[in-house]
């Protein structure tokens, strides 16, 4: 399907932050653009400002002068509806309310040409409800943008139950031609991002509610271990906690209180004492001149332990563990190969071993129940990490059966691998790898429900909320198995609808045990 011609009209409607974006990119793309608000002067204040982003743009040398200049005659302002009647697309970007966007459409329609596509920028209202009583709903499509419009990279192109498959396509290849990272998907609550993030602050809440660790510390194991940009928490005072928990509320409402989606009464209490983030000034942090942001808990310096000992009984190495092996042997330890412990199930394999301590990969059980299950009180576990060669730190759990002394000699086997090494309370599926799997289960389930594919998904919150990782590609590295494990550990901990494993992560599973995967 052919993207929109350049030279076609497009028309925005609403210049608030998402509208004026939009009309950014589509002048500098080609189009000759109508934005049309009904605040007064609104529309002519952003065409000014959007003059200022061009020419900041060309003294950054990220766009030829005459392009700007070109673009800046595109962009004109509309003072009446009416005058958008020789649009080809209509994006709409004003408030988010039913009821204002059914009456613009309803407006619209008698305005525009037959085949004028209508597009709504909504971030939670059903694209099939806002069709609805058009009288042609088949060319209304979502064309959800992600803020700010020009740096994020992501537009989820959303069909409603009418929506043609035609209007979608050409919204996509629109979008494409823009520059943008389009995917498709199903109108559904939350589209693909707002529904698929919802595990990065709710395990999050879960953590800190749980005492697992202060917000400094999961910000930092979260960003250094697990390679996401910002922290769940610093993330959450970016957005403001009034936004974020009413997205949470109203895909919990909208899901019909699917306990996936239950909002936390740590993010209730903050809205009710105003502290909404950094807008407030306060939220999980203290902002302004005289707050200093506090330091991420690090154990400190140990003794580097004479051996380190590696079992593996699996016929397929780990794929996760083998990469720690060669972290731990740049860093001068011979690793010998040893039995796994002895009694031990199978799974519990591969290990490492370091002064009687047994080391494991987190698999959604606390170092203290696994210890338990092994009988082997010195049970230290470690948290996922998205790249061995690269993490600054590592986050251990220590069973409370563990002594002093084999724990610090683990710490000190990681610090002379050139980690920080950071301890959290032994919460089942520590930090990094329980959000990867809640991640990666949310993802799977959207695939299994026709929201949109596996590759859709993997690029929606790569490109829409910037993740180092596609949940599904993450999947696939960690393993399929050992995910579906982690779920399973954390269902039957909790006891909680919450951990249900996807159905999609046991098909995969069961259709190839070995080597299952959600990407070639
Ligand atoms: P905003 O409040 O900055 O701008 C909305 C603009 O629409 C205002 O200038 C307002 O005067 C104008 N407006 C209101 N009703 C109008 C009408 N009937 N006709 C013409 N103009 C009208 O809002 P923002 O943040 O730009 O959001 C706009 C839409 O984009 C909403 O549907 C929102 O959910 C969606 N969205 C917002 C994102 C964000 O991060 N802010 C991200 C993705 C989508």
């Amino acid at each position: 399907m052919e993207a929109l011609a350049k030279g076609s009209v497009v028309a925005v409607i609403g210049s608030g932050a998402m509208g004026s974006g939009i009309a950014q990119i589509a002048a500098a793309s080609g189009h000759e653009v109508r934005l049309f608000d009904t605040r007064p002067d609104a529309a002519a204040k952003a065409i000014a400002e959007i003059g200022k982003v061009y020419d900041k743009l060309v003294e950054k040398g990220r766009m030829g002068a005459v392009d700007a200049d070109l673009a800046r005659e595109r962009l004109k302002t509309v003072d009446t509806l009416a005058q958008v009647s020789d649009a080809s697309l209509v994006i709409e970007a004003i408030v988010e309310n039913l009821d204002a966007k059914r009456t613009l459409f309803a407006d619209l329609e008698a305005i525009v040409d037959a085949r004028c596509i209508l597009a709504t920028n909504t971030s939670s209202i059903s694209v099939t409800a806002i069709a609805a009583p058009l009288r042609h709903p088949e060319r209304l499509v979502g064309m959800h943008f992600f803020n700010p419009v020009p740096l994020m990279a992501l537009v989820e192109v959303i069909s409603g139950l009418a929506t043609s498959k035609a209007v979608a396509d050409t919204v996509y290849a629109t979008a494409e031609a823009w520059g943008k990272d389009p995917v498709h998907a199903k109108s559904t609550p939350g589209f693909i991002v707002n529904r698929v993030a919802r595990p990065y602050y709710a395990e999050a809440l879960r953590l800190l509610l749980e005492r697992a660790a202060d917000p400094a510390t999961l910000d930092a194991v979260m960003r250094d271990c697990g390679g996401f940009r910002m922290g769940p928490f610093e993330l959450m005072d970016l957005i403001g906690h009034d936004v974020n928990f009413s997205v949470t509320q109203s895909v919990h409402a909208a899901y019909y209180g699917d306990q996936r989606y239950t909002p936390s009464i740590l993010q209730q209490e903050l809205v009710n004492a105003g502290f909404l983030g950094r807008k407030s000034g306060r939220g999980f942090y203290r902002y302004g001149a005289d707050a200093a942001k506090p330091a991420p808990r690090v154990e400190p310096a140990q003794e580097r332990p004479n051996t380190v000992g590696i079992s593996v009984r699996r016929e397929i190495t780990n794929s996760i563990v083998s990469p720690m092996e060669a972290r731990l042997a740049d860093a001068g330890f011979s690793v010998t190969h040893r039995e796994p412990l002895a009694g031990a199930e199978k799974h519990e394999a591969p290990a490492f071993h370091c002064n009687g301590a047994a080391i494991f990969l987190t698999d959604g059980r606390s170092a203290t129940e696994r210890a338990a299950a092994n009988n082997h009180p010195n049970t230290v576990v470690y948290d996922l990490l998205l790249d061995h060669a690269k993490a600054t730190r590592i986050a251990l759990a220590r069973a409370d059966q563990c002594s002093d002394e084999a724990y610090y000699s683990v710490v000190g086997m990681f610090q002379a691998a050139g980690f920080e090494v950071t301890r959290i309370d032994d919460v089942p599926g520590m930090a990094v790898m329980r959000t990867v799997a809640m991640l990666a289960n949310e993802a799977a389930d959207a695939v299994n429900q026709g929201v949109c594919s596996a590759i859709a998904v993997d690029i929606a919150m790569q490109k829409g909320v910037n993740y180092p990782r596609g949940p599904l590609a993450w999947a696939d590295s960690v393993g399929i198995e050992h995910v579906v494990t982690v779920l399973a550990n954390l269902a039957a901990t909790y006891g909680e609808d919450r951990y249900r494993v996807s159905p999609l992560l046991r098909r995969k599973l069961a259709a190839n045990p070995t080597g299952a995967r959600f990407h070639a």
